[in-house]
């Protein structure tokens, strides 16, 4: 297929669209309007009351973002115009039946017109409410599959999902979907509606304690951790994504699915605004945090592969999976990673933003650079504990026994440190997966979806390839720079 097929390919089609409010969702909605102005509608969910703060949810959080500002340029006075004729807000959930949509004629609309369904939104939160991801992650996807089989022209749902649903693996990983009730401890099976009746039950329980909001907060978070390890995943959000595979592949019947599986998503390489991203994720607290010397140390192996993958080349898998694989009655996994091809490690990560603020230093007032030592790493937890026990824990002992001789003086000092202890050592733990991960992201299927593509002049426009990258040039001249020069002040 030419990429020419594939942007025709969009010609005329309908495509419904839920999370565009979020990151990787903006990229898509604009792209699909950039390569093909002739798509016939996008369709985008949103939570909304009603379709007044439908539209203006997506005026304010989609279009009027500087991520659309080469479209706004190349059709003018007409691009309010073009974006009324092609984009459709729909208020909605896909937490709800029906996704949440009221407007009875609107849904026949749908049902008659889409074409394409592309599943973005989820809730991203590792260590999220239970309920809160079950009823996204995992209703969520349902919701979209019943809606999207209830469409008359579906050619395809795509589902976005996670590359880390495979929860802590060694070795390489195929592209392999999940069997429903798989768990990844032997011997014991996911029941998902007994899931939804144990959060059932819990909330029962916890109203009946007359618990405060946060307790129930509290008490649905840890409930979500102890569900995903029981069953071997490492945190709520995984292990609810990967729930949420489950039922699509065991409701789509004969719905072609495709699920797309990213790792770490971040800013965009090489279209049009390179260093775009949106919020501050994963890898990036660790960059602002060493920028604003809060943070000194990093914990992981240096050799681990980080696994990045810039939102531009996510994007760009994701349209070709559409065009390559509508009306295909299968279903197909696609990594969307770079750990098989073109490995980043940690270290790489830590020199780079080293050597970005060796060139780029933060200013006293008095205007002298100020001097920043190199990232160090940890290697392992236990030297993370020991580094914790000896600065934190001990100097937190003595702090108890000295508010102990002065009556409680200073009670409110050392809650709020020990808070601030156990806070980062849950987080230390949560993100210990990936940061110590040890698994490879086999991407056959992705590099077959690249041989459909025949070799033509402007093969950038769909690039996803992840041997393109140059780490080194992406991390110290786009992602780096752009997030602390969007942060740093903040
Ligand atoms: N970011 C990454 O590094 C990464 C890596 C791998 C995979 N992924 C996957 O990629 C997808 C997009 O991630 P992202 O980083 O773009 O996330 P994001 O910025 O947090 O956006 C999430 C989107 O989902 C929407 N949403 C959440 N709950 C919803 C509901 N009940 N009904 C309708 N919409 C709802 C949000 O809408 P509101 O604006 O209303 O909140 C938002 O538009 C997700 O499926 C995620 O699992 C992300």
């Amino acid at each position: 297929m030419e990429i020419g097929n594939i942007v025709e390919f969009l010609r005329d089609k309908t495509i419904f669209v839920t999370g565009s409010t979020g990151f990787l969702g903006k990229i898509f909605v604009e792209k699909v309007l950039r390569v093909q102005p002739n798509v016939k509608k996008l369709f985008l969910l949103v939570r909304a009351d009603d379709a007044e703060v439908a539209k203006r949810r997506v005026l304010t959080d989609v279009i009027a973002k500087e991520l659309f500002d080469a479209l706004r340029e190349k059709h003018g006075i007409g691009f309010d115009a073009f974006v009324s004729e092609k984009v459709n807000p729909v208020a909605g959930d896909i937490v709800c039946e029906n996704l949440g949509i009221e407007d009875y004629d609107l849904m026949k609309e749908l049902y008659k017109e889409i074409d394409i369904v592309v599943n973005v939104a989820a809730t991203t939160n590792f260590y999220e409410r239970y309920d809160v991801a079950l009823n996204i992650n995992v209703l969520g996807a349902k919701h979209v599959m019943e809606f999207a089989k209830n469409c008359t022209e579906i050619k395809m749902l795509l589902h976005v999902s996670t590359a880390y649903v495979v929860g802590e693996r060694e070795g390489i990983i195929s592209e392999k979907p999940f069997q429903f009730g798989e768990t990844l401890v032997e011997g014991e099976y996911l029941d998902i509606e007994e899931e939804l009746k144990l959060i059932v039950h819990r909330k029962e329980e916890l109203k009946m304690k007359k618990s405060t909001k946060d307790a129930e907060k509290s008490s649905m978070k840890e409930l979500g951790i102890k569900r995903a390890r029981m069953f071997g995943w490492p945190n709520t959000y995984v292990f609810t994504k990967a729930m949420g595979e489950m039922l699509l592949g065991h409701l789509r019947g004969e719905l072609p699915l495709v699920i797309m599986r990213p790792t770490i998503i971040t800013s965009i390489y090489k279209d049009l605004l390179p260093g775009w991203m949106e919020g501050i994720r994963t890898i990036d607290n660790l960059i602002l945090g060493y920028a604003k010397g809060k943070i000194s140390c990093f914990l992981g192996d240096p050799d681990v592969n980080l696994d990045l993958i810039p939102g531009d080349i996510v994007v760009n898998a994701m349209i070709v999976a559409i065009a390559v694989n509508s009306n295909k009655k299968a279903q197909i996994i696609y990594h969307v990673t770079s750990s098989f091809t073109n490995m980043v490690n940690c270290s790489k990560l830590a020199q780079c933003t080293y050597d970005y603020m060796l060139k780029n230093p933060r200013m006293t007032n008095e205007g002298k650079a100020i001097k920043m030592s190199k990232f160090r790493i940890m290697k392992s937890m236990s030297s993370f504990h020991i580094l914790m026990i000896l600065r934190y824990r001990l100097p937190l002992l003595g702090l108890f026994f000295i508010n102990f001789a002065m009556c409680g003086l200073c009670s409110n000092l050392l809650k709020k440190m020990w808070k601030e202890y156990n806070l980062v050592m849950q987080f230390s733990e949560i993100y210990r997966p990936y940061t110590f991960f040890k698994g490879i992201f086999e991407d056959v299927n992705l590099e077959g979806l690249r041989m459909t593509m025949v070799k033509c002049d402007d093969t950038t426009l769909l690039d996803f390839d992840p041997k393109n990258i140059d780490w080194d040039d992406y991390l110290i001249s786009i992602h780096i720079p752009s997030i602390l020069t969007k942060y740093l002040c903040k």
